[in-house]
């Protein structure tokens, strides 16, 4: 059942990897047992029953706000995760994962550097934090917790294209991480993987992971008359600056998993020469250009 005050207090939950170590206070979690990848094991038995009980509370909140404003995608494959009344087993659901499209989750102890980051993507291991919020952090949760990173971003990891969506994106920031190109990258991930809208046939609906593990944003982005919504383009996104504490002032809208994969398949040398001459953007931008929804 949605908090009915989240929807009004302009909060979301969606966290960009790149904030591992440039923040001012160390990220949230146990370090001490990460290995030199970052990840570790996921100690599945240190999770108390109030731990499952509050992860089936933010199952349920989420899954019945899903219908008309999820992408259907993502709605199909939500029950891959597992019992939805406790925290699933990484092994378990890897196996599963692993089955469709060659993908596992593995556990990190919270945020990772950027360039781990890309590392575990562009093998196709997806970093899944152990930790869950604490119960006070219900409506919201500074960093990304076990849920944010299961519930938000597994489901869409079956999806054969967006799967290779996301391994193509890890092997990109591993050179943009050689050109100097993170904070380009990082927007194209705000904007698809967090925070992306998908047109069908139906309407708009989410696909992103910040937005689909939001008790507020869901509703918002999809519904509000408020911010912009805007058709994928490339360039205009990696220009375009984010917002880390409101909900997001402009939408990217894609056509289908496919219009992703494509747009981002070229070499981006050139691309990000051109973002860097072109200059940044506010996030509540508008340009001539724009095409808006
Ligand atoms: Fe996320």
């Amino acid at each position: 059942m949605p908090a009915s005050n989240d929807f009004h207090s302009g909060i979301n939950q969606g966290v960009a990897p790149v904030t591992y170590g440039q923040g001012d206070r160390p990220p949230r979690g146990d370090y001490s047992r990460a290995a030199a990848d970052y990840t570790c094991e996921q100690d599945w038995a240190s999770y108390t029953a109030e731990d499952h009980a509050l992860y089936r509370r933010l199952h349920e909140r989420q899954s019945a706000q899903l219908p008309g404003l999820a992408c259907a995608e993502f709605i199909e494959a939500v029950s891959q995760l597992g019992e939805p009344d406790r925290i699933p087993r990484f092994d378990q659901l890897s196996r599963r994962l692993h089955r469709a499209t060659g993908w596992e989750v593995v556990a990190v102890p919270g945020l990772i550097p950027e360039e781990a980051f890309f590392k575990l993507l562009a093998d196709r291991r997806f970093p899944v934090t152990g930790w869950l919020r604490r119960p006070e952090e219900f409506d919201y949760v500074v960093e990304p917790d076990v849920f944010h990173d299961l519930f938000g971003h597994v489901p869409l990891l079956f999806n054969p294209v967006f799967a290779d969506y996301m391994q193509a994106y890890g092997a990109g920031g591993l050179k943009a991480s050689r050109l100097e190109a993170c904070e380009y990258l990082a927007r194209l991930y705000w904007y698809t993987v967090e925070f992306g809208l998908i047109a069908t046939p139906a309407g708009l609906r989410a696909y992103g992971a910040g937005i689909l593990s939001s008790a507020g944003e869901l509703r918002h982005s999809v519904l509000s008359p408020e911010p912009q919504r805007l058709g994928f383009d490339l360039e205009r996104i990696m220009r375009t600056r984010y917002k880390i504490d409101t909900y997001q002032a402009s939408y990217f809208v894609i056509d289908s998993f496919d219009q992703l994969f494509e747009a981002t398949a070229p070499d981006f040398t050139p691309i990000y020469r051109r973002v860097g001459d072109a200059g940044v953007l506010e996030a509540d931008s508008h340009l001539p250009g724009d095409r808006r929804y």
